[in-house]
């Protein structure tokens, strides 16, 4: 007779907050000499792991997010808005280049003004807070501070903070405004804020995932 012992893992979720947990089943098999075979389950230790719930957490956040354009009137608490400086701050970027700054406004007057001016972000002047992510000159600049832009909104998003991204048109006219230096490049000015909506139940608005997704070789489907 011979006896093995297998030992694997498998994944599944459970709870509210889809925390994943890993099960080790130890299975014993058996197999007699002349073709009698037996499986015997003999335990099921769930194990949960740090990093496979962080993948979860990540996972959860980019599927819920949305753009967030009206805010509740309440300020992001102060270690939120050092939590979400400090994602962009660690965002990896093309030779450690980091070529981005972060301006954080929460003067209402300053929000005001920064509204009247980014001309598809009117509703800056209704937000508790905005961080205007500026860029050094540098090839790879709008890849890295989009980079960081996208840390801050999803750390922001994780807290229940909604944003989004202004962008591209005329924000030239904000250098002078915050005393920012010409050869700085606004590439966008994010708004944060508490959702006046509950919104973000992973509805989003996108191309069919055939579309856009393809396996080994372009037209080849992915699903
Ligand atoms: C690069 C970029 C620029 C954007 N610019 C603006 C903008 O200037 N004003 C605005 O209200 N939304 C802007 N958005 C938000 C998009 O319109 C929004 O993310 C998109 O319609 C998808 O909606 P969802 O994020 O709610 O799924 C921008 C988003 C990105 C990624």
């Amino acid at each position: 007779m011979a006896l093995v012992c297998i030992i694997y893992a498998r994944s599944s979720n459970y709870g509210k907050e889809v925390i994943e947990v890993q099960h080790f089943e130890f299975v014993f098999f058996f197999r007699i000499r002349y073709g009698l075979k037996g499986v015997a389950k003999v335990a099921t230790i769930p194990i949960e792991t740090e990093k496979v719930r962080y993948i979860m957490e990540v996972f959860d956040a980019v599927r819920t997010v949305l753009a967030v354009r009206q805010f509740q009137d309440k300020p992001v608490p102060e270690p939120i808005v050092q939590q979400i400086v400090e994602a962009g701050h660690l965002t990896a970027s093309s030779r450690n280049g980091q070529p981005w700054h972060f301006i954080v406004v929460d003067d209402k007057e300053m929000l005001r003004q920064l509204g009247t001016l980014a001309q598809t972000g009117r509703y800056i002047a209704q937000a508790p807070l905005a961080i205007v992510a500026g860029m050094e000159h540098s090839p790879f600049a709008v890849s890295d501070v989009s980079r960081a832009i996208q840390s801050m909104i999803l750390t922001a998003w994780a807290q229940g903070i909604g944003s989004n991204w202004v962008g591209f048109d005329n924000l030239k006219h904000i250098n002078p405004v915050l005393g920012i230096p010409e050869e700085i490049e606004i590439l966008s000015i994010l708004p944060f804020g508490y959702p006046v909506e509950a919104i973000g139940k992973g509805q989003k608005k996108r191309k069919p995932l055939s579309e856009i997704a393809h396996r080994e070789r372009w037209n080849q489907p992915f699903v």
